[in-house]
């Protein structure tokens, strides 16, 4: 009986003593610095280089592991290696949140063909990841998603991107500015959470972006700090071919934040005027016959908010007031462009062929066919915490469709003469609400037919 008892005081006694020692740690660590690590790597999403067939891989960690590499290869087996370098990225809140922004370009892909990667470094590697090239040349029919104005929170849009980018659907989605609401919020960390968000589409179809105005704070270093688009002028314009496509993507911003100095417009404006120079080249054009401009900020539209489109001299397409310089109408219809691609307003809107008010459809009966002006498209409404925009009652007499509904863009570019655009309603289960063609029986553009 009393060794019983013994042996029941001592367990006990012992049990109060591992007790205390685990306390006495925790009152350590209290006092001490707890400290984690965080090298893993997050938030992966790929991009275009130079050329579609160099894929750049980007992502973080809030720690600096020491090393960028990404482990890639074809037929399911990791047979390269790549090394690229990382930044230091500095929040510009109250908190000074830092993380590593890791970037390597995995160069001259074999075309149509399907890699898997995965990155890190010595101190963490990603899950595995898989993307599929795009062809070689332009005789093939790229599938694009476009949509612009999708937040972290209410992102209606995103699921069914997420199904569709993971059966293989899109060769690129382009985001037209106006991310997560904002990446900025919360020192940053809502801007974390919208990229591990997308991460499940754009770690494996690159993700293609402009800058809105929700990037604007800190002279919009988040948006240039997180993505990764070809061209060296921090991602604010840029352009690419993707097949018959020539595509390029602008700052509208830059117009309307000249607090942050007038260098970006002047620079855009100079540099836009040579791409287009370039691209409209004979030999370019019969590789590339359509040309593609994507921006946040429309030019024309029939919303109630007052935005700037909502007004006749807006400042992308006429230009700074008074003097008119930089004024974007001009510029892209004397080049030629055929399609121009807007967002900002939380609405979809089809326009007819449009120069100046001028509607000038190809024909009464086809006005896509042989356009003899651009074709405005705003598709703004993937979803997000702001909601949705409205329209006037009596739309004008440009605009050709109008819906309110959350969803998202389809272009599917078959050959040099027919582009096919859809629109997908994510309120009605992925109906297409809105499809047309856009033929032009010539390379010739309008301008000279
Ligand atoms: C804990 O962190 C603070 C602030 O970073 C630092 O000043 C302090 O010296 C650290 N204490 C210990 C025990 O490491
Ligand atoms: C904002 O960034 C642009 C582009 O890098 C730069 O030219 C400009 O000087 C910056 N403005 C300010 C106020 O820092
Ligand atoms: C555009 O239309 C306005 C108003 O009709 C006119 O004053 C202006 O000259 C036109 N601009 C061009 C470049 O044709
Ligand atoms: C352009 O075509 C559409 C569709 O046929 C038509 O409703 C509109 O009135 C046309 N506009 C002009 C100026 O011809
Ligand atoms: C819309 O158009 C109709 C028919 O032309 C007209 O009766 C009505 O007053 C217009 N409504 C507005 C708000 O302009
Ligand atoms: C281009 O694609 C359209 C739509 O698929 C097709 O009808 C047309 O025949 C094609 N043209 C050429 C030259 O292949
Ligand atoms: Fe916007």
């Amino acid at each position: 009986m009393n060794l019983f008892y013994l042996l029941m005081i001592t367990c006990v006694l012992q049990i109060i003593a591992i007790y205390e020692i685990v306390l006495a740690n925790e009152i350590q660590d209290s006092l001490g610095n707890l400290t984690t690590v965080h090298y893993q790597p997050e938030q992966v999403h790929l991009s275009f280089g130079e050329q579609p067939h160099d894929i750049i891989v980007t992502w973080s960690t809030v720690d600096d592991p020491g090393d960028s590499l990404v482990a890639y290869g074809e037929n399911e087996e990791y047979t390269r290696l790549a090394r690229g370098s990382r930044q230091r990225f500095t929040d510009g809140g109250s908190e000074h949140k830092s993380q590593y922004i890791h970037r390597v370009t995995l160069n001259n892909l074999k075309p149509s063909a399907k890699y898997i990667y995965n990155c890190g470094s010595s101190l963490g590697w990603s899950a595995k990841f898989a993307f599929r090239t795009v062809p070689e040349g332009s005789g093939w029919a790229p599938h694009v998603a476009i949509f612009g104005d999708m937040g972290n929170e209410n992102a209606q849009s995103l699921t069914r991107l997420q199904q569709e980018s993971q059966r293989g659907r899109y060769d690129a989605i382009v985001h037209v500015g106006d991310f997560a609401y904002d990446m900025n919020s919360d020192n940053g960390r809502v801007g974390d959470e919208f990229m591990r968000q997308i991460e499940t589409i754009a770690a494996y179809t690159p993700y293609m972006v402009c800058p809105g105005n929700h990037e604007e704070r800190y002279n919009f270093s988040h948006y240039r700090n997180r993505f990764s688009m070809p061209n060296d002028w921090e991602n604010l314009f840029y352009s690419y071919n993707l097949g018959p496509i020539h595509f390029i993507g602008i700052s509208t911003e830059v117009y309307y934040f000249l607090n942050y100095g007038m260098k970006s417009l002047i620079f855009q404006y100079n540099w836009l005027e040579n791409d287009l120079k370039q691209a409209t080249k004979q030999e370019n054009r019969a590789k590339q016959p359509w040309i593609i401009v994507y921006g946040h900020r429309p030019m024309y539209c029939s919303n109630t908010d007052n935005d700037d489109c909502t007004h006749s001299e807006t400042l992308t397409r006429v230009g700074w007031p008074f003097l008119h310089a930089f004024g974007l109408e001009d510029l892209f219809y004397n080049y030629g462009v055929d399609v121009e691609i807007w967002a900002h307003e939380h609405t979809y809107e089809r326009l007819w062929p449009i120069y100046n008010y001028t509607v000038m459809n190809g024909s009464q009966a086809e006005p896509y066919r042989n356009p003899m002006a651009p074709v405005h498209i705003i598709t703004g409404s993937a979803g997000c915490k702001e909601g949705r925009d409205n329209f006037v009652h009596n739309a004008s007499y440009w605009s050709a469709f109008r819906s309110q509904d959350y969803g998202y863009t389809r272009l599917r570019a078959y050959n040099a003469t027919h582009l096919h655009f859809e629109q997908v309603s994510d309120d009605q289960h992925g109906a297409i609400i809105d499809e047309f063609w856009l033929i032009k029986d010539k390379l010739d553009t309008y301008l000279s037919l």
